[in-house]
């Protein structure tokens, strides 16, 4: 489903380069779930931008359905990568102007005829009792906790109902028993909705359920 062949990253920092990503290769057929372990500043984050289309590699190419696209352009990229994948960003990027339910539901907008936006908005708020949030649903960003606003950006990454799932550390702000809520989810949603997920985690209880583990030391995997 998604191959990454001999990635580099590097950060320019005035006087010194910084060389994130040293040469990965990496593969996940779909229906896999994968999680990408490894310490602090191991480059888990930048890899998972790249493999989702977000931010351009130094080198090497990303192809995601037969589509090398970083030889696409911005736009281009950006409607391939808008149906099919789901991101769920360890900092959440919610927009704050917009409540938990229009933060859901806008990337099935994007791009979209809206024939039918109570349809969607249907799917949103089931989306959104999935996580445990139906009496927040017209919270704006700063009128919900840190767990509660990781659980709309969770919610808003499953709204197109992508092939695939990216998630950065998708239990790092919640408690054992959200965390757990989180986990079975994300498990069903690969198990019976056959979706692809690869997930960035320092959570043993999600890695051990994952088919695969891949460790990143050091911009490399190991
Ligand atoms: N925009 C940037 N400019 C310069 N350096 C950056 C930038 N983004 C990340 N870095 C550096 O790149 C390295 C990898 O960052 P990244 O966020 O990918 O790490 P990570 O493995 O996700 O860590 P964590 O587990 O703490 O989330 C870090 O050392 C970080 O300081
Ligand atoms: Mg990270």
């Amino acid at each position: 489903m998604i191959e990454a062949k001999n990635i580099h990253k590097i950060y320019d920092r005035k006087a010194k380069q910084l060389h994130v990503l040293q040469g990965i290769d990496f593969h996940v057929s779909a229906g896999e779930m994968v999680a990408i372990v490894g310490p602090s500043g191991a480059g888990k984050s930048t890899l998972l931008h790249i493999l989702g289309g977000l931010d351009k590699p130094d080198d090497g190419n990303v192809i995601f359905d037969n589509q090398d696209i970083y030889r696409l352009n911005n736009k281009q990229r950006a409607r391939a990568c808008n149906q099919d994948i789901g991101f769920i960003f360890q900092f959440y990027h919610l927009l704050p102007e917009f409540t938990a339910l229009e933060n859901v539901i806008l990337p099935a907008l994007v791009f979209q005829n809206l024939d039918n936006p109570e349809s969607v908005k249907e799917s949103g708020r089931n989306l959104l009792n999935r996580v445990g949030l139906q009496e927040r649903m017209e919270h704006k960003p700063f009128e919900l906790s840190g767990g509660e606003q990781q659980r709309v950006a969770i919610a808003r990454a499953l709204i197109n109902d992508p092939k695939i799932i990216f998630c950065d550390e998708p239990t790092g702000n919640l408690d054992s028993a959200s965390g757990q809520a989180i986990i079975d989810l994300l498990m069903a949603l690969n198990e019976k909705n056959k979706q692809t997920i690869i997930v960035v985690t320092h959570d043993e209880n999600i890695a051990q359920r994952a088919h695969r583990i891949v460790y990143l030391k050091d911009g490399q995997v190991v």
